[in-house]
């Protein structure tokens, strides 16, 4: 086992993008940021400056942080922010992980440029389970906006209303020749006839889903979430925001230039996105450089049945620890809603529908973020930070409106707190996410710090224990789960990692409005099953 040392500053950039010129918040002068690499049971130790002018954190999305809750990252979780002019060194250990896993701000929208890759390769001697490719790239989709985005999300929480979407989808910080002033900002892969490709996909964009193409060619998805899965050939996959997808790509056409393309999935109505692509290209050694590329036909933005095809298909490889019982059962409604009007000018902050207030919530909660890190606050045993109330079911039952399925279960005026849940070392834990909302439904990518979870089921409507048939045999084992348009979606997992854990819709928007809640594991008995004590640099809020 070997240890990666990375040095990250974050830092402003001045950049010039979509006809503007703009000041961006970003890790070593770099957008995207600077690769992380390393080998499956390698220590990274990451030193963090902020040279910014905001508070910022850095969190590695899907790695597990066994035993290392303390270098998770989400403000106020597991850490009061490292403020401008301050330092903190995550350091962590890769432990029975590979594969393509990306770190991420979590604090306010940063996330949209702060970002990058961290790409973890097997253990030396131990083979993919699938064809090595001739060569891997890292596509990274992202959200571009020309305004300054702790200012935005500053904004969109005083109107009470819903946000603008972003100006631009961006392949690798690339908008291509679809937006203004971008002809020749594109990003290009340039392959070899008859060669195969990794492409390890991540997806990074604030307040969208989208899918993702290549014009002609099939993509072969081995890996989600940053474990394998058994091989699904598919002309496209979605991703949500926090999920990873690797995909092999074979240059088997004739040569040529083909268009790569990412565009909206949005199937939620009345919310404002922008339905246009971000083009990249696939150009084949040999290909007229000039000549016109294939275009890439990429499904309907509210085509859910796309979305549920590569759901469906999806199987995990390494299956054998599903939890076959359970002690554990959560049934978590998640949605967005609408609360009055308390302001007393409402034309500058009640601009949600029929003049109200957006909230999201998990069980009737929109979560609240403390002042100091839940999990500071829990390991010191100091009251009146959080409560140990979230429910195991929403407290106000939701009603069916007329009782049909796929229509969206009521939940309105939803309670704040920052409520937790305990749950016992070791305990087989299940969660049914149900999605609901009174202003509309959509796709809702529910992560889980701290752990991957079996996806043992998901449906449409709403979730019904007399009938569900899970897959116990063979489900994905992911991170983040996009919890179906009006539909649900079923979890499992061993609650053995102690800590603080943060779990939320990874759609930044949603964050914002409190759909989320912490989960609190307690220790086991031997030291192994015990969290350490915090790191001495840990910042103070
Ligand atoms: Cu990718 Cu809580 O984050």
């Amino acid at each position: 086992r070997s240890t990666r040392f990375y040095d990250f500053k974050i830092q402003t950039k001045s950049v010039k993008k979509l006809c503007n010129s703009n000041q961006i918040v970003v890790v070593n002068d770099m957008y995207p940021g600077p690769v992380v690499y390393a080998q499956e049971g390698d220590r990274i130790i990451v030193q963090v400056t902020n040279e910014s002018p905001y508070n910022a954190t850095i969190h590695w999305h899907g790695v597990r942080q066994i035993l290392s809750c303390w270098f998770d990252g989400p403000s106020y979780i597991t850490q009061c922010p490292i403020q401008p002019g301050q330092k903190f060194t995550y350091e962590f250990t890769m432990v029975k992980q590979r594969g393509t896993f990306f770190w991420h701000a979590h604090f306010s929208w940063l996330r949209a440029t702060v970002h990058g890759a961290l790409i973890v390769y097997p253990k030396t001697g131990v083979p993919y389970p699938f064809q090595f490719p001739y060569e891997e790239h890292i596509i990274i989709l992202g959200e571009y906006w020309n305004q300054d985005i702790v200012q935005l999300e500053r904004q969109v929480l005083a109107s009470g209303g819903g946000p603008p979407p972003a100006d631009a989808f961006t392949i690798n910080g690339h908008p291509g020749p679809n937006y203004n002033c971008s002809a020749n900002d594109f990003y290009k892969i340039d392959v070899v006839p008859g060669k195969t490709y990794l492409l390890r996909l991540i997806h990074a964009a604030i307040n969208m889903e989208n899918f993702f193409t290549i014009a002609n060619h099939k993509l072969t998805i081995v890996e989600a979430d940053a474990e394998y899965t058994q091989p699904l050939v598919t002309d496209r996959v979605m991703l949500g925001p926090g999920q990873t997808i690797n995909v092999l790509v074979t240059a088997d056409q004739p040569v040529g230039k083909y268009s790569m393309a990412m565009g909206p999935y949005m199937s939620a109505q009345g919310v404002p996105f922008q339905n246009i692509s971000a083009v990249g290209y696939f150009q084949y050694l040999g290909a007229v450089t000039n000549s016109l590329p294939s275009p890439a036909p990429l499904p309907r933005f509210n085509n859910n049945l796309a979305v549920q095809t590569i759901m469906s298909g999806l199987k995990g490889l390494n299956t054998s620890n599903v939890p076959k019982e359970i002690d554990t059962n959560l049934f978590v409604t998640i949605g967005l809603n609408v609360n009055k009007c308390r302001s007393k000018t409402p034309q500058q902050n009640c601009q949600g529908p029929n003049s109200g207030t957006f909230a999201a919530s998990m069980n009737n909660f929109s979560f609240v973020k403390p002042t100091v890190s839940v999990l500071e606050a829990y390991y010191k045993g100091i009251e009146g930070y959080y409560t140990e109330d979230f429910p195991g079911a929403p407290l106000k039952f939701y009603d069916f409106v007329n009782g049909a399925p796929n229509n969206a279960p009521r939940d309105t005026n939803a309670g704040n707190g920052t409520r937790t849940r305990v749950i016992e070392y070791g305990s087989r834990v299940q969660m049914i996410f149900q999605n609901t909302g009174t202003v509309s439904t959509e796709n809702h990518p529910i992560h889980l710090h701290g752990y991957s979870f079996y996806v043992v089921g998901f449906g449409n409507g709403n979730y019904n224990p007399q009938t569900v048939q899970f897959n116990l045999v063979d489900p994905p084992y992911m991170n983040t789960i996009g919890v179906p348009v009006g539909g649900w979606a079923a979890i499992r997992f061993v609650a053995d990692n102690p800590g603080v854990w943060f779990m939320h819709c990874h759609l930044d928007v949603h964050q914002s409005w409190g759909l989320g809640t912490a989960i609190i594991v307690k220790n086991g008995k031997g030291h192994l099953e015990t969290l350490p004590h915090p790191p001495a640099d840990l910042p103070r809020c």
